[in-house]
């Protein structure tokens, strides 16, 4: 699993309580302070693996770990605050790393990272969550059986 923008890591600690004890998870926040807390908090997990840097840098991240796929990718990023170029990067890093079976799934309080994921992915559904504070948008997109994206 990776995610994008852990941030002060409330997503990261309940999805290592989740995760299978085989499993990795490549936390990528551009914030040092950010990163610098979560190994202090959750970096005596060996599953866990914190990297200060942009989700655009993902593909170079992972393989620097040995690792090329992944099931799920979490992200928080602002959208609406990214540059387009960085939010395509984003993404289409994101959709190249993929299992076919993966899904991207972003909260977000505004609805910017929607048309990035609807070029990208076949599958994007859409939920709400009233009870978060502010209240969020939460996506998941997933590619095709073949994990190619249909008419590209
Ligand atoms: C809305 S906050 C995430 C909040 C997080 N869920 C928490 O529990 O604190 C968004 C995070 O994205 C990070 N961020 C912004 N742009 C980024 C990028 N290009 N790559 C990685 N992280 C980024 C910010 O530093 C911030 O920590």
């Amino acid at each position: 699993m990776v995610e994008y923008g852990p941030g002060a890591g409330a997503f990261t600690a309940t999805a290592l309580a989740r995760l299978r004890s085989d499993a990795r998870l490549l936390a990528i926040d551009t914030s040092p302070d950010f990163t610098q807390h979560l190994e202090r908090a959750l970096g005596g997990d060996p599953r866990l693996i914190v990297a200060t840097g942009s989700a655009s840098d993902v593909e170079a991240i992972l393989a620097e770990q040995g690792l090329n796929r992944v099931d799920c990718i979490l992200s928080g990023l602002p959208f609406s605050t990214l540059s387009e170029a960085e939010a395509r990067l984003i993404i289409d890093a994101g959709a190249r790393l993929l299992r076919p079976s993966g899904s991207f799934l972003a909260y977000q309080m505004r609805t910017a990272v929607r048309p990035y994921l609807e070029a990208r992915f076949d599958k994007v559904s859409h939920d709400y969550e009233w009870w978060n504070l502010p209240p969020c948008h939460l996506y998941r997109a997933c590619l095709g059986e073949s994990g190619v994206r249909h008419g590209r």
